[in-house]
């Protein structure tokens, strides 16, 4: 155990890919963790294999009214929401004459309400305590466009400006915001890309467990005076392109 010891950190989205990793990361420092999810049987498994500090609770990050209940919860056990991982994504993708109000709707839904209701819940109560730390992740995509990947990449750019004007105003109480952008990283989001098609400087595409030390560097204090940052963890994919 590390850094993280005595800490409250719920983690969206963590029932499988990144944010079961991140979960595990987070534990793994000495966090309790609060494991949230729509995916209700590995979430509870996930829990359940990590044991103590570990819990899973069902929630849709779209549910205004599931949030209050999960960040009151999560205070009445455990006296606090150290931090808060607004992790839970989907990713839909259609040429732009295609894409439906419906796609974009979903989408928009999950990756930018959710994370807006997010931070939205743990904000007073991380004001109270004059401590937090948000940690949102967005994409590659919140920093470039990518083609058919219109919805994505908006909520990508918003929540990465979200995380901003939530860092600027939070920041008098303490609490900070910062912004994760991971490249492409084997999960069940990203299972239909080929591996060979990508120009990765570093050789390969991502893990789940390549953002683990991210995330724990931004939900603890060895990044206190680091707000509002955008963190990149692409392997060099935005930096430029290598020669071949
Ligand atoms: N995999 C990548 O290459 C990659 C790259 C950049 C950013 N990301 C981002 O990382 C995050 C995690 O993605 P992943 O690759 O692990 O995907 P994943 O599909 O493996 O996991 C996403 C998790 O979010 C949960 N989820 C979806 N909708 C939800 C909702 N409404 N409420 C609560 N939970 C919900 C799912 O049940 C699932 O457990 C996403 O925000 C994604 O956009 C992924």
């Amino acid at each position: 155990m590390t850094g993280l010891s005595g800490r409250v950190a719920i983690v969206t989205g963590g029932s499988r890919g990144i944010g079961a990793s991140l979960a595990r990361a987070l534990h793994a420092s000495g966090a309790t963790v609060i494991i949230a999810d729509v995916l209700v049987e590995p979430g509870e498994a996930l829990a359940a294999e990590l044991g103590e500090r570990a819990r899973f609770t069902e929630l849709d990050v779209t549910d205004e009214d599931s949030w209050a209940r999960t960040v009151a919860d999560a205070v009445e056990a455990f006296g606090a929401v150290d931090a808060m991982v607004n992790n839970a994504g989907i990713a839909n993708a259609a040429p732009l004459e295609h894409f439906s109000l419906e796609k974009w709707n979903a989408v928009i839904g999950v990756n930018l309400t959710g994370t807006f209701l997010g931070c939205r819940a743990v904000a007073p109560f991380m004001k109270a305590a004059g401590r937090g730390s948000i940690v949102n992740i967005s994409s590659v995509e919140g920093l470039r466009g990518s083609v058919r990947l219109h919805g994505y990449t908006a909520s990508k750019f918003a929540v990465r400006g979200l995380t901003k004007s939530i860092a600027v105003e939070l920041g008098p109480f303490g609490v900070r915001a910062n912004s994760i952008h991971p490249g492409i990283i084997g999960t069940d989001m990203t299972t239909r890309i080929d591996p060979e098609s990508l120009v990765v400087p570093l050789g390969r595409p991502g893990v789940p467990g390549d953002l683990a030390g991210a995330a724990v560097f931004l939900a603890g204090d060895e990044s206190a005076y680091i707000t509002g940052a955008e963190l990149v963890v692409d392997g060099g994919m935005t930096a430029g392109i290598p020669h071949r």
